[in-house]
């Protein structure tokens, strides 16, 4: 439990190598993770080749996190095994795209952090990335992904070389309700939004310009490529199989 709520993103790896051993028992622990209807619907891709890592690299931007872990694991979402597999078994499937998409989009997070936690407990630490969102096409080309495979988070993981504050969250209250749903007052909203971006202020959260949480948002959702980026993702998604065309 102190490995969860200590749990940090770490974007600095120590340069020190993970055994094979302790990655593959993080495997299997992501693959213990829950999984709808028995599906498994997902696939871990480490990219160990360094001319695949430098060719990522250069489609997404050199980060930090990249630069210095050890390992690279694409957690995908893969409904073309499971789709596979009833095929082989001549069972008559009618599972929707959009029915694939939440089920492997279900199966892989709860996958993904079985792994986060996994590495945790092994004194490992990781961060989430999803900067390849921007050239989905590309990663599809370099990983050799058929249709109905969708690499949804790029997972760094390695032996952390800093230990950053923990990240503020909403109180609990906020998150959690009993019988019925309720948003929250602009009152709380404001009071608790205060709180958080006063403790990122003094963690010194931000950077490139960017003073406030509000801004730091403002700046990631709101920019003109958004649209664009929308539109893209929609064509990708329906590319890989996993929106239906006339979505
Ligand atoms: C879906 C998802 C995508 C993320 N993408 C990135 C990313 O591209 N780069 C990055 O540095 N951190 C990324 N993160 C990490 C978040 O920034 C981080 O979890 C959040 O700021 C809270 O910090 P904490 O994990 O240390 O509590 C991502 C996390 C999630 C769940």
């Amino acid at each position: 439990l102190n490995r969860i709520l200590e749990r940090r993103s770490i974007r600095r790896f120590a340069n020190r190598p993970v055994s094979q051993k302790t990655f593959k028992t993080i495997l299997r622990a992501g693959q213990r993770a829950p999984t709808s209807c028995g599906t498994q619907s997902y696939s871990f891709i480490e990219v160990r080749s360094m001319t695949k890592r430098i060719a990522i690299t250069e489609l997404v931007g050199e980060t930090q996190a990249l630069q210095s872990a050890p390992i690279w694991l694409f957690v995908c979402c893969d409904a073309a095994r499971p789709m596979k597999i009833f095929e082989t078994l001549k069972i008559d499937c009618h599972l929707g795209e959009v029915t694939r998409l939440v089920h492997s989009l279900i199966d892989t997070s709860l996958a993904a952090e079985n792994i986060v936690i996994a590495s945790e407990s092994l004194g490992l630490a990781s961060v989430f990335t999803i900067y390849h969102w921007k050239v989905l096409g590309e990663i599809a080309g370099l990983l050799h992904l058929p249709a109905n495979v969708l690499p949804l988070l790029l997972l760094c993981i390695g032996y952390p070389a800093e230990k950053p504050p923990l990240r503020p969250r909403w109180r609990t209250e906020i998150v959690f309700h009993v019988d019925r749903y309720r948003l929250p007052a602009k009152g709380t909203i404001l009071r608790q939004y205060n709180k958080s971006n006063t403790s990122l202020v003094r963690m010194g959260y931000f950077s490139k310009g960017v003073e406030t949480l509000a801004q730091h948002w403002q700046r990631k959702f709101s920019t003109k490529d958004m649209i664009l980026r929308e539109r893209k993702l929609r064509r990708e998604l329906k590319r890989l199989g996993f929106l239906p065309e006339t979505l």
